[in-house]
């Protein structure tokens, strides 16, 4: 298990970077069209009511809010939503602390549930995403995205060495690993996507599942 994926050590570590936040991290590791194209594989028209899980500084929820009429962030981290709940432009959003294993919603309150870089924190993985389930209202979507577990490069030792310090930091998966973890949560067809920032094409795996109708 990574050293960040402890609940503690995540809240505080984002508690600290929450001022620099968002002149840093989202341009690095999650650029606005990285984020767009995988908000794109989601059928938004038809979502009214969205959860964002690890919300962090509300950048993600900026990008969605047009198309979405009630939208929910949820963070571990005061800092972080407090930052968030600054912005003037995300003044209709409801902001709420809370930790994704145990989602303080009734079930199925939500067509779509949506999280950027977090998971990658997470203690439980499989607990978190169904807890996410569980909020999803039936035909509802996920949208997940995470660090790729990347095969080892034979070009490119730099490449190898990030990935050898991120394994020791994050919770990653990669295609199989993914579909795995998505199905033993209850969601059904999960698909991925390999993108990344123009610096690490191949960082981050995005992954959408559906909950199906009974
Ligand atoms: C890299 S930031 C991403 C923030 C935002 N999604 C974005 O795209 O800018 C990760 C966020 O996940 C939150 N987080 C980590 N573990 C969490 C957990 N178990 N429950 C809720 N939030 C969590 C952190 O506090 C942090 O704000």
């Amino acid at each position: 298990m990574g050293t960040l994926q402890n609940h503690d050590a995540t809240r505080h570590w984002f508690d600290l970077l929450a001022p620099g936040y968002d002149a840093v991290v989202p341009s690095l590791f999650w650029p606005e069209s990285l984020q767009q194209a995988a908000l794109d594989r989601i059928d938004l028209e038809s979502v009214d009511r969205v959860l964002d899980v690890g919300c962090g500084t509300g950048e993600t929820i900026d990008q969605l809010r047009s198309d979405v009429s009630a939208t929910h962030g949820l963070d571990l981290s005061q800092p972080q939503l407090e930052t968030a709940a600054d912005k003037s432009e995300l003044e209709d959003v409801r902001f709420i602390r809370g930790d994704a294993r145990t989602l303080p919603y009734a079930d199925e309150t939500f067509d779509c549930v949506v999280s950027v870089g977090s998971i990658l924190y997470w203690s439980a993985p499989v607990e978190a995403l169904r807890e996410a389930h569980r909020v999803t209202k039936q035909g509802g979507e996920i949208l997940v995205l995470g660090f790729n577990r990347r095969s080892l490069s034979w070009w490119n030792p730099v490449q190898n060495v990030q990935d050898g310090v991120a394994e020791t930091l994050f919770f990653r998966y990669n295609r199989e690993e993914g579909t795995e973890l998505f199905l033993e949560a209850g969601w059904t067809d999960p698909t991925h996507e390999v993108t990344g920032p123009i610096w690490g094409p191949e960082l981050v795996i995005a992954t959408t599942a559906r909950k199906v109708e009974s």
